[in-house]
């Protein structure tokens, strides 16, 4: 049995296969005001959505800058800063007292219990606040937000990002089925028949369908694909805040694509084999290049030219000739082209499992935006992978902001049609 199949049974597996509790796609009667909460990238984010007809009318959204302090700190002074961004979004907007529904995208790996129930089961990329893990996220904005005394706000649903694009691909396109994230994690949902899921924990309402979120970061984590793994590999997962788990995200994460080009390229040059064998302090420092430095040396091969990747090893204070030059382009490469492979395969696999024909993949993330190439390597080989199989690759734009409010939507109809 394959690990895909193993983690929908319920059984041990390095997928997780997460039933979310979505049962149904907007189907373009969505109305009504809604709050969005995102948490889980660069900025935490608010969005205040008007939707008619299953489309978005009005969008306002606010970012807001999350320390490093306040990722790694107090658990609840982390909800309470959330608490108090909502605060200050829903006061500018003047739509303080208004009684609003909240979908909250909160994108980490959680154990649903219902549509309003996640509990983190670990946090990842840079968070790492204490006393979140093991507790439920709705509860704790739930907490934070009546600690200010905001008793008009009610959370409806907690989701992933890659749910939210699945959601916010399928009212752009109806054939969308499966939801992709490939930023600085990475991670895959699709609609899976409900008879074939093992895991319900709340009161079932004739579900024909459920999204399963397959938290396919951590895939790998059992050792399954350690066939892969390359001393480069073992070094990013050293330098990584958590070391030994989510070893598929390390392979494909914008989080990590960077660090396994510069693990590679501080290996070659202490062989002396490029930069004349001279190091430099800033290529010494551990996740120091960014996966966007990979997309523009990307962009280089892509143009045939050199600029950006002289930038950028100008700024690594790195003294390097033509030859050099050529040997960073092919490391981007093929670190890009093994990430490219590996998102493949697995996306060809679930469209074989799902054994649907014209699937729309939508997909949001800032390495899939920025890197020149990606998109197209994935074209190539999920029609090698699974051929009998069409699909369309669908660009989501902010699937997890606008991907919360359709959930919520969805949570509020469901509410309805169960009051009767
Ligand atoms: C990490 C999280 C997952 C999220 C992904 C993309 O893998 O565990 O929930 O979807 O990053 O942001």
């Amino acid at each position: 049995m394959t690990e895909l199949e193993k983690g929908i049974k319920d059984e041990d597996s390095s997928l997780q296969m997460e039933n979310t509790y979505i049962p149904e796609l907007p189907d373009g009667s969505e109305e009504g005001d809604f709050l969005a909460l995102d948490l889980g990238g660069t900025n935490f984010r608010v969005l205040y959505l008007q939707l008619k007809c299953g489309k978005i009318v009005v969008e306002h959204v606010k970012k807001y800058h999350i320390s490093d302090e306040l990722r790694v700190g107090c658990g609840n002074k982390l909800f309470d800063y959330l608490a108090e961004c909502v605060s200050n979004f829903i006061h500018s907007e003047g739509i303080a007292d208004k009684k609003l529904p909240l979908g909250f995208s909160f994108s980490f790996p959680m154990h649903q219990r219902s549509l309003d129930v996640g509990i983190l089961r670990q946090w990842t990329k840079s968070f790492a606040a204490t006393s979140v893990e093991g507790k439920d996220a709705v509860q704790m904005l739930r907490e934070a937000m009546q600690r200010r005394g905001h008793n008009n706000i009610d959370v409806v649903a907690i989701l992933n990002d890659s749910t939210g694009t699945l959601m916010q691909g399928a009212a752009m396109d109806k054939r969308t089925r499966i939801g992709l994230i490939l930023g600085t994690g990475s991670n895959a949902c699709y609609v899976e028949r409900a008879d074939k899921v093992y895991h319900w924990e709340s009161e079932r309402h004739g579900e024909k369908e459920v999204v399963i979120d397959t938290e396919w970061g951590a895939y790998g984590d059992n050792g399954v694909i350690d066939f892969v793994k390359t001393d480069f590999d073992r070094q990013v997962d050293e330098n990584s805040l958590f070391t030994n788990s989510f070893t598929f995200e390390k392979y494909i994460g914008g989080k990590y694509l960077g660090e396994n080009v510069r693990v590679i390229l501080a290996h070659l040059t202490k062989q002396k084999l490029i930069f004349g064998g001279n190091i430099s302090k800033k290529l010494l420092i551990p996740n120091s290049f960014n996966s966007s430095f990979v997309s523009l040396i990307e962009l280089d091969t892509v143009t045939n030219s050199i600029v950006e990747t002289e930038k950028i090893l100008d700024m690594f204070d790195l003294t390097y000739t033509n030859d050099d030059i050529a040997v960073v382009k092919l490391v981007c490469e093929m670190v890009s082209l093994r990430a490219a492979v590996l998102v493949s395969v697995c996306l060809s696999e679930l469209l074989k499992h799902m054994n649907k024909d014209d699937v729309t993949i939508a997909v949001d993330g800032s390495l899939y935006k920025c890197h020149p190439r990606l998109k197209s390597w994935m074209e190539k080989f999920i029609t090698l992978l699974a051929p009998d199989h069409t699909f369309h690759l669908l660009l989501a734009e902010d699937g997890s902001g606008k991907g919360a409010a359709f959930t919520a939507a969805i949570a509020a109809r469901l509410r309805h049609r169960s009051m009767g």
